[in-house]
């Protein structure tokens, strides 16, 4: 695979660096002067937090290699260290490109048990070093934007959208497009972006439903106040729940896109036998990964964000055949696979 200019840079600099600093690594080094310097690993800071009920609003300082530009609608995926051990997730950006100084703005909501999310609530302040995975995703509006747009979200599946009309905002692109915003929250409280959604009041249409009084939003409510939505272009983010009932109803006749951070497992891979390079052995029962598998057989392997982002994990697939959970693409031997997101297809060997 050819190498970004960035990564040539972050590969020189390191040499030059390694010249000056054995027996010691150059981030040992780097890290000193400025934590946001890295040659091995992205990193950033937060710089502010606000709360917001069980929502942490952060703003991060991506540090130097970090790319910056992403398409309103991706997503980041931010390491923090809980417990002596960086734990991953990935969150929705909602700047927009070319706004906030260079800053990523994303909001956090509690989840229950949800380590990093609650140690994030309950702790993080400005000053804190974390580590990033670069913007990704594949939920962003098309180019040129489509003619008819209807936005479906709920909670803080609201927040790729707010990034996707600050995009459109800054492009002047609302004259090109009818669009329209159903938005569901418990209740007005629970409201994040009420503010931010008000300055874009004269440019589409917005609707706020509360579910804790009007119940949730059923399809024949929505053809009722949108008698074009089947030729509309739907953009819906929310709990899993609400995408698998807007998807059943979209069916294929509707331009349906959805965002979901939560592993598909279903797929078409029956599992198998792994066996690894260092001469472990692991069974994978049907939708467990190669990285899960590995770890119930105590077999030491890299990882990072187990979400498909960082790619730490990847590893050499050395015979056999998997399927990425996330791409849904089979992969072959003598292919590179993430294992945290990759699943046997039969027997296979894998580098360790
Ligand atoms: S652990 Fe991050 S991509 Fe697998």
């Amino acid at each position: 695979m050819a190498r970004s200019r960035t990564q040539d840079r972050l590969a020189s600099m390191r040499g030059l660096l390694k010249r000056f600093t054995t027996p010691l690594l150059p981030d040992d080094y780097s890290a000193v002067l400025n934590p946001l310097w890295s040659t091995r690993e992205l990193r950033g800071r937060i710089e502010d937090v606000r709360r917001h009920g069980d929502v942490v609003l952060l703003e991060i300082t991506p540090g130097w290699g970090v790319q910056t530009n992403f398409k309103p609608g991706q997503y980041i995926g931010i390491g923090v260290e809980v417990d002596g051990r960086y734990v991953w997730r990935s969150y929705s950006l909602t700047n927009a490109p070319d706004s906030n100084q260079g800053r990523f703005s994303i909001a956090v909501k509690a989840v229950e048990k949800g380590k990093l999310s609650q140690h994030l609530i309950g702790t993080a302040s400005p000053g804190t070093a974390i580590r990033i995975a670069a913007p990704a995703g594949d939920f962003y509006l098309p180019n040129p934007v489509p003619a008819k747009i209807a936005f479906i979200t709920a909670g803080t599946g609201i927040t790729p959208v707010i990034s996707m009309l600050r995009g459109m905002q800054e492009r002047q692109e609302f004259g090109q497009s009818d669009v329209v915003l159903h938005h569901s929250v418990r209740s007005l409280n629970d409201h994040v972006f009420a503010e931010v959604l008000e300055q874009f009041a004269k440019d589409i249409r917005i609707h706020i439903r509360q579910t804790s009084i009007e119940g949730r939003l059923q399809a024949e409510d929505l053809e009722q106040l949108e008698p074009d939505l089947r030729q509309r272009e739907i953009f819906a983010c929310g709990p899993a729940e609400m995408l698998d009932y807007w998807q059943q109803w979209a069916g294929d006749d509707v331009a349906f896109h959805s965002e979901r951070f939560s592993l598909q497992r279903s797929s078409d891979a029956e599992g198998g036998t792994i066996e690894f390079s260092n001469g472990g052995k692991a069974t994978a029962a049907s939708g467990t990964t190669i990285l899960e598998a590995g770890e119930a057989a105590g077999i030491p392997m890299p990882f990072g964000c187990r979400m498909g982002i960082c790619h730490t994990c990847v590893r050499q697939l050395e015979q056999g055949e998997v399927i990425d959970l996330l791409s849904g693409e089979t992969h072959e031997s003598g292919q590179r696979v993430r294992t945290c997101v990759s699943v046997p297809k039969g027997d296979i060997r894998v580098q360790t």
